[in-house]
């Protein structure tokens, strides 16, 4: 799908005339509030408040008929939706409606696998198709825009929105960010049935210093440029109509008020002429920093950093804007500038003619079967699978006679789900035991134990706050009886499926944890199920790599399903049973332990590289499981790996071709992929660096030859020396395969 010349449409002289009537007759209030975006929760009344968040009871809706809040944010019944419209519309002075935003991540009421999950499909089509859907039911909800997708590198799994990522790599990762961004927002803004998509957290927010979220993050240039900015770009050049700032600061500055990054990189080096959100009270913030004095000077730096919206609980920094430009700490021109981007969307969208939503229509599309099919076919193509030893999987079904499914997690709709999930339909959940029972009905008996008491975190979860997501803590729950029970169940049964992993709460934001051990007491019930020598199958519930060494020993099969979503049981019953083949590849490096962390793939070879995996000396220095890996019911060779040249001028372009062979007796899927390292130049480079992947359907015995394109835009990187992008004249070496363990079998020469 080619990304129109005018993705945002913001050239449009109707717009650029009908944005300037409207702003010739605002007051500075109105700009002020046609530049704020207040949260709306559909919370239990507080005394005076909303909830337990400091919002006055109808300090929404008051601003609302000032025209003093341009956007909100967590409405999603589209009748409360249509209610606040009618506010702003009816009731405010020049009827500007208002635009609707949310963290539609993975679904609204169908729910997608969590974002790395659809990250381990390393398969756009599939990537974009769950979030077209997504939007569709956010469209039809009254959500304009979503805050996503979230395209954060992650390299420090203790961080816990590594789950709402696309992982370590900066290519997977750019590349999962333009299908999210395609997904969401079609060809070009205000598509029927699509929403602006909103690419975060801009820039750096998944290096937090030891992946404690929202602290600070220190990062060179070479890493900004190589590693995190890049799917930012690709989010861009997909066309995202929005970008939403970071808490924390760059480099010392603070991200919400950095000027450089939001006007200098943004706009002006990458061109980028959508609209600008803090994330929440990130401007107040900026006082917090020690970087504002006050939130006159908050107001009055974010804009003239280029920051468009504040989005706010309550009290909202950008209030004072009247009295910062009064001061002359903001130009009005600034002000201005930024209003203009506001309302450019706004009637880009439509929302002048048409601001409110059909409520019948919302229930039929929310009601619609085949979004269910869609989230089922994303949930099976993102499982990864980790070991099959001795093919236990797939199970066959004309054999089985008895199963247990073991673990709190296996029988857990809410944690099926994940994080990061609001308006979900419990009823239409399917978790990993009704998936099985469904899938077996009467050929064999699956008998179901928790075996353990679900894991609580010592310090509560933000999320808590709404309802359903407190982890239940069953009253006289006899840890070693059900323990025992558990065990039971597995012995006497042909086969033991385990699901364990983390509580939906443990991952996500403000979720960092120190350890990646499974929570509880998980791993004693994993030691005892197996020591029954019932064949056992694990299937991880989880977002982020965990300390898997006992099981990637001891357990036969492991499967990651990560958190699968509405139809995620169903899906994984597909996989057991073979109904589908797992062609999922881990979208990170999974460290053996916490320890390692951090640890990637892309290292540059450093002093007495032969002792590369023996660094530590009380453990080993390799990953559990390298980056891309993922195994299938195929089994695939690599051969006839070659180039179309042997040298190529800086700018040129090369192809190589590889034919990938299913040597198994079933079909499966694999995600070829193709690495490169440059041996010498400017800088030191990375061993391996993923330039290219294609994932293949193969028929049991089938071969398949594939092409990949090489050229600048794969070799190039950004030079410390230099302090720009540059390709050296030098060799690299090449290499097609499976993960990222490749190895690099042909070369070719860039000249001078
Ligand atoms: C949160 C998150 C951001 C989200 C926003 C609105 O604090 O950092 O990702 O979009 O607030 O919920």
């Amino acid at each position: 799908m080619t990304v129109t010349q005018n993705p945002r449409g913001l050239d449009d002289p109707a717009i650029r005339a009908r944005v300037e009537e409207l702003l010739v007759d605002m007051t500075l209030a109105e700009k002020a509030g046609q530049l704020t975006q207040y949260f709306k929760f559909n919370l239990p009344e507080g005394e005076g408040t909303v909830g337990d968040m400091p919002q006055k009871r109808g300090e929404v809706e008051d601003a609302l008929e000032r025209g003093e809040a341009g956007s909100l944010l967590f409405v999603t019944d589209p009748a409360e939706t249509n209610r606040l419209q009618r506010l702003t519309v009816e009731g405010s002075r020049q009827g500007i409606p208002a635009l609707f935003g949310f963290d539609v991540i993975h679904g609204l009421r169908t729910i997608l696998p969590v974002p790395i999950a659809l990250a381990a499909s390393w398969d756009p089509e599939t990537i974009e198709r769950g979030q077209a859907v997504a939007a569709r039911e956010a469209r039809a909800v009254g959500i304009h825009w979503t805050f996503a997708p979230m395209v954060d590198i992650a390299r420090d799994p203790r961080w816990g929105r590594i789950v709402e990522g696309a992982g370590e790599d900066p290519y997977l990762g750019s590349a999962v960010a333009a299908a999210q961004v395609r997904g969401f927002q079609g060809d070009q803004l205000g598509t029927p049935e699509r929403v602006v998509a909103g690419p975060k957290h801009f820039a750096g927010y998944g290096a937090a210093i030891g992946g404690r979220d929202y602290d600070e993050v220190d990062l060179s240039d070479q890493q900004l440029w190589n590693i995190y900015l890049p799917p930012f770009k690709a989010a861009i050049d997909a066309g995202a109509g929005n970008i939403m700032t970071a808490y924390m600061p760059l480099n010392g500055v603070p991200a919400t008020g950095n000027r450089w990054l939001l006007t200098e990189v943004l706009r002006n080096q990458w061109g980028f002429n959508g609209f600008l959100v803090s994330d929440a009270n990130a401007v107040r913030n900026l006082v917090t920093h020690g970087f504002a004095s006050d939130l006159t000077d908050a107001a009055a730096r974010a804009a003239d950093a280029g920051l468009d919206l504040e989005m706010a609980i309550s009290d909202p920094a950008y209030a004072h804007l009247p009295e910062a430009v009064e001061s002359g700490a903001v130009s009005i021109e600034a002000v201005d500038a930024c209003v203009r981007r506001i309302l450019e969307v706004k009637l880009r969208l439509g929302l002048f003619d048409d601001p409110y939503v059909d409520e019948d229509h919302a229930r039929t599309v929310l009601a619609d079967p085949a979004h269910r099919q869609v989230a089922r076919e994303a949930a099976q193509r993102s499982a990864v699978l980790l070991r099959n030893e001795g093919t236990l999987l797939p199970l066959n079904a004309e054999q089985l006679r008895s199963v247990a499914v073991l673990g709190p997690l296996a029988d857990s709709k809410r944690d099926t789900l994940g994080p990061w999930v609001f308006d979900y339909n419990l009823d239409e959940t399917v978790t990993v035991l009704a998936g099985l029972r469904d899938r077996l009905g009467d050929q064999a008996e699956v008998r179901y134990a928790p075996g353990v008491r679900p894991a609580q975190r010592t310090f509560p979860s933000m999320f808590e706050m709404f309802p359903g997501n407190a982890n239940p803590d069953p009253e006289g729950f006899d840890d070693d009886a059900e323990l025992q029970r558990a065990v039971e169940l597995a012995r006497t049964s042909d086969v033991a499926v385990l699901v364990l992993g983390e509580w939906h709460g443990m991952i996500g934001e403000a979720a960092s944890r120190s350890s990646l051990e499974l929570p509880g007491r998980q791993l004693e019930l994993l030691h005892a199920v197996s020591a029954t020598g019932t064949p056992v199958v694990l299937l991880v519930m989880n977002g982020r790599p965990l300390d898997l060494r006992w099981a990637a020993k001891n357990v036969p099969a492991i499967l990651d399903i990560w958190y699968p979503g509405t139809q995620g049981g169903a899906a994984v019953a597909d996989l057991l049973l073979g109904d589908v083949a797992p062609g999922g590849k881990l979208p990170f490096t999974w460290p053996r332990t916490v320890g390692q962390v951090p640890m990637i793939y892309s290292h540059t070879t450093s002093f007495e590289p032969q002792n590369q995996g023996k660094r530590y000396w009380d453990e080993e220095s390799t990953p559990l499981f390298p980056f891309g890996h993922g195994l299938s019911y195929g089994t695939f060779t690599y051969s006839d790996l070659t180039l179309s040249r042997e040298t190529v001028s800086r700018d040129g372009h090369l192809t190589a071709s590889i034919t990938v062979t299913n040597t198994g007796d079933r079909a499966g899927d694999e995600v070829a992929q193709l690495y490169i390292h440059q041996r010498h130049g400017a800088a030191a480079r990375p061993v391996r660096e993923l330039k290219g992947f294609q994932r293949l359907h193969i028929g049991a015995g089938e071969a398949r030859t594939v092409q990949f394109e090489i050229g600048p835009d794969e070799l190039r990187y950004w030079n410390a020396a230099a302090r720009d992008f540059i390709v050296d004249a030098t060799t690299f070496d090449v290499g097609i395969g499976s993960d990222s363990t490749v190895q690099l079998t042909a070369t070719f020469a860039t000249t001078a």
